[in-house]
């Protein structure tokens, strides 16, 4: 699909070659890889976006008083490039990507991007860089897109940025955690919380990743993959990973997800799986669901699976509860699990029909 935003192009005259690539491609892991070019775009006040490009990968050259380094004024979006059999190339929802980034950036007093320049940046991106899109038959790697908007003006003012920078950045990505699709488990962060009611919990903005480490920290200190974060106010239900959003699979069929309260990330993972499921013919409750109720069902076999999803890890199964004082196994199949995860990767990976019009080609 072509792009309408008219990007000067300045090529990498350094781009890997052919071999390389295919060798970052054999074993990506996340995030630690990345593609030739980016696409930037600029925005000042008074001046809208500006100044569409590619350009080599490197680093920036920013003030050292540039606003996002002192305030966090930063958002950001994740999404993926997927190959099908024919060679084409794919992504998934972007319009979603779109919309969510200019949620976000109202939340952070950050200027909105017009969905078509968001796109056409992808697009421009994902062609001069397809080399970098890992083939069909790879197996799940696709290449991972991290677009992002941070705050450049230079001022310790307090106060939201005259100067922009819209970027894309892409990676080729493997599986989200070392050691492939094997189920995590999760550790009760009783310390801390991610986000309280007319916070930031909803935008994705760096903020929230970084309020999240130190109980991830503390989590892997417990022997725990990821950290299961509660609300503010009861410390009582439970929100999301983090990173990723949970589901509970009931076993008389019921599955349920904490609603959307304001403190959610909103995944379209997340609710692309919800419509799965409800095709499916299968109860779906978005409610507030609390972790004595996980505790106790997963104990007593009323929760028969659990696991966590997002657009970097999929659909992750979660095998164990953790907390201070005790913890809880969830072993079994994860039948459903495994069976919802096959089923988005074969609309991802067009082995599927696309029956709700999902996949956009870039
Ligand atoms: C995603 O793209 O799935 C994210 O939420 C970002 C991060 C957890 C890798």
């Amino acid at each position: 699909t072509p792009s309408s935003t008219s990007f000067a192009v300045t090529e990498n005259a350094d781009r890997a070659t052919p071999e390389q690539i295919t060798t970052v491609l054999q074993d990506p892991g996340f995030g630690s890889h990345f593609t030739d070019h980016m696409a930037m775009i600029d925005w000042g006040r008074g001046e809208g976006w500006h100044d569409p490009r590619v350009v080599p990968y490197g680093p920036l050259q920013l003030d050292p008083s540039a606003a996002v380094f002192h305030y966090g004024q930063e958002i950001f979006e994740g999404m993926k490039a997927y190959r099908h059999a024919d060679g084409s190339v794919w992504t998934f929802r972007p319009e979603r990507n779109a919309e969510r980034l200019n949620n976000s950036a109202r939340r952070l007093a950050l200027p909105e991007l017009p969905p078509t320049m968001f796109l056409d940046a992808v697009k421009e991106l994902v062609a001069i860089d397809q080399a970098w899109v890992p083939s069909a038959d790879s197996g799940e790697t696709s290449l991972y897109i991290r677009p992002f908007m941070i705050a450049t003006e230079e001022a310790l003012g307090v106060r939201p940025s005259n100067r922009v920078l819209f970027s894309v950045i892409a990676s080729p990505a493997g599986a989200y955690f070392t050691g492939g699709l094997k189920p995590v488990s999760l550790w009760v962060s009783e310390l801390y919380v991610r986000a309280a009611a007319g916070g930031t919990g909803e935008a994705k903005c760096g903020g929230n990743y970084a309020a999240s480490l130190a109980s991830q920290a503390e989590g892997i200190e417990n022997g725990c993959d990821q950290v299961v974060f509660l609300d503010a106010v009861e410390r009582r239900y439970v929100e999301e990973l983090g990173g990723m959003n949970l589901f509970f699979v009931h076993a008389d069929g019921r599955i349920v997800t904490p609603e959307l309260t304001g403190t959610i990330l909103p995944g379209v993972t997340r609710s692309s799986l919800l419509e799965l499921a409800r095709e499916r013919g299968l109860q779906v409750e978005e409610r507030r669901f609390t972790i004595d109720e996980w505790r106790e069902g997963a104990a007593s076999g009323e929760i028969s699976e659990v696991f966590a999803c997002g657009t970097a890890a999929v659909i992750t199964p979660v095998g164990r509860l953790a907390w201070n004082g005790g913890e809880v196994a969830m072993p079994g199949t994860h039948e459903l699990t495994m069976s919802l995860r096959e089923e988005l990767l074969d609309i991802q990976y067009g082995r599927a029909e696309d029956r709700h019009g999902w996949m956009y080609q870039l």
